[in-house]
């Protein structure tokens, strides 16, 4: 398919709630697809609709290691229905947000259930990266980035951060 363009924060699309999916069709193929892409182009690790432009609750991700074989995995609609008490920490980034990276701490393990590009229900428990991942990644389908996690004056240190280099950028 293709490599679309990541849009970055603060654009009002990665600001809303991404709308549910009924349709199964050739389009959605598509559209995960032109994620998948997107994703692998940039390095990532996970990519939502939302960050392409698209606010539609799917998003992708592929948490394997360099030395194991590519396993993207396609997210639609996904729920958490357990969340460990247990947290994790991890320095997370965020494709729309380049150049940040923040210690942000969520539940360890969670238990899921989305549906797959087929619309066929999965139920799924991850943890570590890939636990990490699946709530970033559910976050964007929310309208929320992983900096919305931050302590408040932390939060606007970033945002400062992240205003003045998209001024500058305009300016370039
Ligand atoms: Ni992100």
């Amino acid at each position: 398919m293709a490599v679309k363009k990541i849009l970055l924060y603060p654009d009002p699309l990665l600001l809303m709630r991404s709308a549910k999916i009924n349709i199964f069709d050739k389009n959605l193929v598509n559209l995960s697809k032109d994620l998948i892409d997107t994703m692998y182009d940039a390095d990532g690790v996970g990519l939502a609709a939302p960050q392409i432009g698209i606010n539609k609750r799917i998003f992708v991700m592929d948490c394997s290691s360099e030395n194991e074989e590519k396993d993207c995995r396609v997210v639609i609609n996904p729920e958490i229905e357990h969340a460990s008490e247990e947290l994790g920490s991890y320095k997370e980034g965020c494709l729309s947000i380049p150049g940040i990276t923040e210690e942000i701490s969520r539940p360890k393990v969670i238990k899921v259930l989305y549906q797959d590009v087929n619309g066929v229900l999965q139920r799924d428990t991850y943890d570590d990266l890939w636990s990490i991942c699946f709530q970033h990644e559910l976050d964007h389908l929310n309208g929320k980035l992983f900096i919305d996690h931050l302590r408040p004056m932390k939060k606007i240190l970033v945002k400062n951060k992240m205003k003045k280099s998209s001024k500058k950028k305009k300016q370039e």
